[in-house]
């Protein structure tokens, strides 16, 4: 065969996907309104059903909140969205509700930055191009780190966690970026700005060589917690020449045989409303197939 084609493009390296980010909220009331009925998102109907927690789904990712004292990510986190006009009118009805809290929305170079009530910053992306088959859910969580760490933070997600990395150059600043599956990303943005402290929040990544990961870790003594059979954790990202630790973000570590790897998740499609109704409409739908009832196209999928 004289064809020939580049096996590395689809090649996504040790972690297979980044599935939810979680951060703590002290009230579940306004997290509802933020996250639900301003965000457009979807709790998640079979698990965390109290007041005691909340799992929000975007798309095949999630938010994980638990009711406890607040917890903001010292960076940003990205979030695709279907529609953002229609994102900026439910922010607005919710605004008056959320008054008195962090909570705040901006449009800026074609995205809606918000901030939940308890400050964390999202920045809502239609989808595109540069989110590849992702229309809803989250392509990156970045994290804001100090000038000169971004190729060493790159180098321990390589050498240690096998995973692919590519540095960016983003308006003179560095950015390691991991490779999370398909379409995501774990971003190390280098600042010379202040640098908000870690508060505890973490975010949950599978990989298929876990055993892997865990030995390189565990070599260097920097496993967290042996959580399962299925689940480890690791919080600190060093340099590999000197032991330096360079971030600190609790990774949950599972894998591919994790009884929730692959679960699917619900999603709804944030158009209904009583006023606006359209039968058979109800669920948000993947890469936004058009739904059909007998003759009659109906409107798909704004999320
Ligand atoms: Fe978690």
């Amino acid at each position: 065969m004289s064809t020939s084609f580049d096996r590395s493009a689809d090649d996504v390296g040790n972690i297979l996907a980044l599935e939810h980010l979680n951060v703590q909220v002290p009230d579940q009331l306004k997290a509802t309104l933020f996250y639900v009925v301003g965000l457009g998102l979807t709790r998640d109907p079979y698990m965390m059903v109290g007041p005691d927690s909340m799992w929000v789904n975007a798309g095949r990712n999630q938010f994980h909140l638990l009711t406890r004292t607040q917890q903001v990510v010292n960076g940003r986190t990205g979030i695709v969205v279907g529609d953002l006009d229609a994102l900026q009118r439910r922010l607005e009805f919710v605004q008056p509700q959320l008054a008195g809290t962090a909570f705040s929305f901006e449009r800026k170079d074609g995205a809606l930055h918000l901030r939940c009530p308890w400050g964390n910053h999202f920045i809502c992306h239609a989808p595109g191009a540069s989110f590849g088959r992702m229309t809803l859910g989250l392509p990156y969580v970045e994290v804001d780190v100090a000038p000169g760490a971004a190729a060493a933070i790159a180098r321990f997600y390589r050498e240690i966690v096998g995973a692919r990395t590519r540095m960016l150059d983003d308006a003179g600043n560095a950015v390691a970026a991991v490779q999370c599956g398909t379409d995501q990303q774990i971003r190390y943005r280098e600042t010379a700005g202040p640098i908000g402290p870690y508060d505890g929040w973490h975010i949950q990544i599978y990989v298929g060589d876990f055993t892997g990961v865990h030995r390189s870790l565990e070599a260097r003594g920097l496993v967290a917690e042996e959580s399962n059979t299925h689940q480890y954790r690791f919080t600190d990202i060093v340099d590999l020449d000197d032991g330096r630790k360079l971030a600190t973000v609790e990774h949950e570590v599972r894998s591919v045989l994790h009884p929730m790897f692959g679960r699917p998740l619900v999603n709804r499609n944030p158009a209904q409303s009583v006023g606006a109704y359209t039968l058979g409409s109800d669920a948000w739908v993947q890469g936004g197939t058009p739904i059909r009832l007998g003759a009659k196209k109906v409107a798909v999928m704004p999320t």
